[in-house]
């Protein structure tokens, strides 16, 4: 502790290692001290240095400095669990990037060496807090739109995989383990009162053959509801960011700023149409409805995030070291994520349904 703060520093310093300083120095500075950073890019600790943060000179001379009660492991995938495990021996709390890391074996090393140590450890899954997300969760608890059958997640992207340890699959790349950790973590904790029956999975190829550069996704649950995943790095075109039916309404948002609407029927009894052209043919069943038989809302309110928003996590970290709660993101809700995304992986290599 310094002066009753939470002394920390981030290992890597890449794009997301330099977001975890700017948060504890801006938002979380009255709860938390930052010591400095290790990276071994040259020029990463010269940016580091330019931004006013110490630069310590290697991995062990920043665990070993006392003053660090608290570690972001920010660094390439492969590198999160041998980092965490040293990093909780030496007797510090842990919050790791996600994805936490990559099998089911390598995370249990992880939660023994915090058994073990008695540190916290933790992940950052900070897409539990995404608007769009606390969006459907909201209409989804409220019930509106009557039984629950369909929610299809998708996140579209057109640049292909970013060119560095992304692009590697030992390095823990591709899009599974990168965006698909997110998507999947909130439909887990969505859904997580229900049963999860099986998984299938299709992966995607298209601008690279080591790592996924997308995948599609089912999840079936109990009750005859289905979760469709999708992540794709070739879209130039958008697809929706959610759509979701329940028997009496729709749902969609199209995209992060939160465009979308919830669709509701009046009057269900009212099913008889005139039937229309479509295409060369007649069709009575998809006759569009009309104004009278629907009722078309706005979305429910959530609020917007702003940096600062999102410290409800980083809140709970310093709680959590405080020993005044528990963490937000538990190792069972790990464990749970990372059996899905084997599952996922086995799902596209066999070409089969992974039951659970
Ligand atoms: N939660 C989120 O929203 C989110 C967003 C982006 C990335 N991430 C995760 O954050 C982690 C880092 O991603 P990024 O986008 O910042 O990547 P990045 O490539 O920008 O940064 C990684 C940094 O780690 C450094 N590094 C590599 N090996 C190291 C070592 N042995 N010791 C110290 N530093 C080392 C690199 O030099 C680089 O600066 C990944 O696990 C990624 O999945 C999370």
């Amino acid at each position: 502790m310094i002066n009753g703060k939470i002394g920390t520093a981030v290992i890597g310093y890449g794009g997301m290692g330099k977001w975890h300083t700017e948060k504890m120095m801006r938002d979380m500075s009255e709860r938390m001290e930052l010591v400095g950073i290790y990276d071994i890019k040259e020029e990463r600790c010269d940016l580091a240095r330019e931004n006013g943060i110490y630069v310590f000179s290697s991995r062990e001379e920043l665990l070993a400095d006392e003053r660090i009660d608290f570690i972001v492991v920010a660094t390439p995938n492969d590198l999160h669990k041998e980092i965490a495990i040293q990093a909780m021996e030496a007797g510090k709390s842990v919050m790791s990037e996600k994805p936490v890391t990559m099998s089911s074996e390598m995370l249990e090393e992880m939660i023994d060496a915090s058994k073990r140590t008695g540190k916290l450890f933790t992940v950052h899954q900070n897409r539990r807090f995404d608007p769009d997300y606390l969006t459907i969760k909201k209409i989804y608890e409220a019930n509106t739109l009557g039984r629950l059958f369909n929610i299809e997640s998708r996140v579209c992207g057109s640049r292909g995989i970013p060119g560095d340890w992304r692009q590697k699959k030992a390095q823990g790349g591709g899009m599974i383990l990168d965006w698909g950790i997110h998507t999947l973590d909130q439909i887990l904790m969505l859904f997580d009162d229900k049963k999860l029956l099986s998984v299938y999975n299709q992966v995607t190829n298209i601008t690279n053959d080591e790592v996924d550069d997308g995948f599609s996704c089912e999840l079936r649950y109990e009750g005859n509801l289905t979760v469709h995943l999708y992540v794709g790095t070739s879209n130039f075109i958008d697809l929706p960011r959610w759509y979701m039916q329940g028997e009496n309404g729709t749902a969609v948002i199209t995209d992060w700023d939160l465009n979308g609407e919830i669709v509701m029927v009046s009057d269900w009894e009212n099913r008889d149409a005139v039937p229309i052209q479509a295409g060369v043919g007649l069709t009575k069943t998809m006759a569009p409805r009309t104004d009278d038989t629907i009722k078309k809302y706005p979305l429910p309110y959530v609020e917007k995030v702003s940096f600062s928003a999102e410290s409800r996590l980083y809140n709970n970290l310093c709680d959590a070291i405080e020993g005044k709660a528990e963490p937000i993101v538990t190792h069972d809700q790990q464990r749970r994520l990372i059996r899905v995304v084997e599952a996922m992986f086995e799902s596209a290599e066999k070409n089969e349904v992974i039951k659970f």
